[in-house]
């Protein structure tokens, strides 16, 4: 790096840090940023002369905005070193063991999300204080408050400091988003910067709907006596904190790589972000003897994962015409390598979210993988453009059958029953996993037969035969036989993937599951205040499927004569006891999973509902209970813990 690249960068670093930070609005990913951070340090640090004293690496932590009150934190809250693979990690190990040879290693999740730091007094929550610049972070108090998963009132009497990770849930989050651009505002980048802003909003009933989360991973000021970080860790769980979905004591560097690993693996299924793993000496008097640089711990390292986030460029935006014939445009991107996939398409729901987020062809943009959900487009990088890119322009016609589209709500629609992607989607959906998961009729088969003539409808697959597939390129006699055995084998299928595969809209698998179980074969012919007091079906749904009946009811019928579905069985009435026929809502975790306590009650002949009403009859609730309990109590309804339910039964 040369003198002025170095002066280029931070500036590009003090952009970035603008928008991270100040404005909860990041332009770029972690990933690029630390990069560039790094380069700047290794410049500094061969050209202690050239330091500009407003370069980043010049101050510890990050900057205070105006709006709140700031606080002093009565220990400093610090940061982690980052590790990124085995070797790191065996370097950081050697070191640390240089410090200390007899120690084992407490490992946790490394939240993705905004630290904060508790103080209690005599039992009390008295104040919530933002991170800052470690030293002196914003008061939030009011916010914090509003967060349940932090107890206003602790039984430990002595001051104490608790400090860990506020966070968004990747299911709230999606559902924070999609209100937002309901309402026409800029979606939330990531999960973590959803946290961070609604943790610093003004008013904190904003921050109130916000379903935040604390996560806590450490204690600041105290006076607990626990020689062992996971013992301390264990007083702070019996508290009413949080416990993480995983941790582990380790003894050596397999012990800690096979934690890793699982937590990687693992990475998509918890609720929240994750980035990385904590290690942290699990001794507290090494701790102390290791003691701090001027940044970090050395008693602590962040051992990160692959990031999530990466920047590429939108090639192209091509459009999909659904069953339902929803079309929907997808951007096709530059391939980019996130976590172990090659992602080469993100979804953009909709064309609205395309002028929301004002995405054009040519534009570089953060995508983000989350789960298993396709990627997302999460920002357009408009400082990078050069002012070639090419808006969109929303079409009017169907990009397959060419018939007008017509807007239904945020959807814009082909209207073509005939549409040959229509038709071809609804067999596929046919065929697919949650319906008759008929191996081998995937889209390529299905687009092959429909192509050929061979088949125009769903009915039509059940009279092909072994000469017609033999005419078709690819086919050969194995193959036809494997087709035409897991189209027998579909025969006899349960009731529900039959109603499912029909492709109702507004009907997916769990209200094809109620339709079966309340009324099997006589779906077809009962009345919609029958379909509404299904537990779970709206008045949208019910006169989806009225109709969907009042047009295909023949089709319906061949299908069915064709596939003998099986009618659930009834179930055996339950013996005399005191959930039989009452409304039962589950919440908090339980000593078994909630599957398990939910099908034990069903058994007992009560029905488990997910919501809590003035119908309800028990709210039956485990640790860490939320909004259910509380509803619950407003509402007057009884409250068991899983203890007395069980109690009850005996
Ligand atoms: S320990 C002295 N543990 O990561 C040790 N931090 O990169 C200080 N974080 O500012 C931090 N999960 O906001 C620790 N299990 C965890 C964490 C965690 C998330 C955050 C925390 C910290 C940042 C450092």
């Amino acid at each position: 790096m040369k003198k002025n690249e170095y002066e280029k960068s931070v500036e590009e670093l003090n952009l970035y840090a603008k928008h991270y930070y100040v404005l909860d609005n990041p332009i770029t990913t972690d990933e690029v940023y630390d990069r560039l951070y790094h380069e700047v340090l290794e410049y500094e640090a061969q050209h202690p002369e050239d330091i500009l004293p407003h370069s980043p690496t010049q101050r510890v932590g990050d900057s205070v905005s105006e709006g709140f009150v700031k606080a002093k934190h009565l220990s400093r809250m610090w940061s982690l070193e980052d590790i990124f693979n085995r070797e790191d990690l065996e370097a950081w190990l050697k070191k640390t063991y240089k410090l200390d040879a007899n120690i084992s290693f407490y490992c946790e999740p490394k939240y993705d999300g905004a630290s904060l730091d508790l103080v209690y007094e005599n039992g009390v929550l008295v104040r919530g204080i933002t991170r800052g610049d470690g030293n002196v972070g914003e008061l939030i108090t009011q916010n914090v408050k509003t967060i349940r998963s932090i107890p206003l009132t602790i039984e430990h009497k002595a001051l104490i400091e608790i400090r860990g990770e506020v966070v968004i849930f990747k299911e709230e989050f999606e559902k924070i988003n999609a209100s937002r651009m309901q309402e026409g505002e800029a979606p939330f980048a990531n999960p973590r910067n959803a946290a961070a802003g609604s943790l610093r909003q003004l008013d904190s009933s904003i921050t109130a709907k916000r379903n935040l989360v604390f996560l806590p991973y450490g204690i600041g000021e105290n006076s607990l006596r626990e020689k062992l970080l996971h013992e301390k860790m264990q007083t702070i769980y019996k508290m009413g904190f949080r416990k993480p979905p995983q941790s582990a004591v380790c003894r050596n560097i397999d012990e800690i790589e096979a934690i890793y690993q699982k937590m990687h693996q693992e990475r998509d299924s918890y609720e929240m972000m994750l980035d990385g793993m904590v290690i942290k000496v699990d001794e507290m008097s090494a701790q102390i003897d290791m003691g701090y640089t001027v940044k970090v711990p050395r008693w602590a390292v962040a051992y990160k994962f692959p990031a999530l986030e990466k920047i590429t460029q939108v090639k192209d935006i091509i459009l999909q015409v659904g069953r339902t014939g929803a079309v929907t445009p997808v951007a096709i991107v530059a391939p980019v390598e996130i976590d172990g996939a090659v992602v080469e398409r993100a979804t953009l729901h909709n064309f609205d979210e395309i002028q929301r987020k004002d995405i054009r062809i040519g534009d570089s943009v953060i995508i983000l993988r989350s789960g298993d959900v396709i990627p997302k487009i999460m920002k357009v990088l408009v400082h990078q453009r050069s002012g070639e890119e090419k808006e969109f322009v929303k079409p009017t016609h169907c990009p397959i059958c060419a018939s007008e589209l017509l807007q239904e709500d945020v959807l814009l629609k082909c209207q073509n029953l005939l549409c040959e992607a229509r038709v071809v989607n609804s067999i596929i959906y046919f065929a697919s996993k949650p319906c008759l998961n008929i191996d081998g009729l995937g889209i390529k088969i299905v687009e092959t037969l429909f192509k050929s003539g061979l088949i125009s409808n769903v009915v039509d697959l059940f009279s092909l035969t072994l000469e017609d597939l033999l005419t078709l390129e690819g086919f050969k006699e194995k193959k036809a036989y494997n087709l035409l055995r897991a189209l027998e084998n579909a025969k006899g299928c349960e009731y529900w993937r039959f109603i499912n595969a029909l492709g109702i809209e507004h009907i997916g698998e769990v209200a094809s599951k109620t339709l079966a179980d309340a009324f099997g074969v006589a779906f077809k012919s009962v009345s919609k205040e029958a379909i509404i007091a299904c537990d779970g079906i709206g008045e949208e749904m019910a006169e989806s499927l009225l109709e969907f009946v009042r047009v295909n009811r023949e089709t319906i019928e061949k299908l069915e004569s064709i596939l003998a579905p099986l009618e659930p069985l009834q179930k055996e009435e339950a013996q005399e006891n005191p959930f039989k026929g009452k409304t039962v809502v589950l919440t908090g975790s339980m000593s078994e999973s909630r599957g398990a306590i939910k099908t034990l009650l069903e058994n007992l002949g009560a029905k488990v509902s997910s919501s809590v009403s003035k119908k309800t009859d028990f709210l039956i609730y485990g640790e860490d209970a939320g909004s259910k309990y509380e509803k619950a109590i407003t509402l007057g309804v009884t409250t068991l813990t899983e203890e007395a339910m069980r109690g009850m039964l005996l």
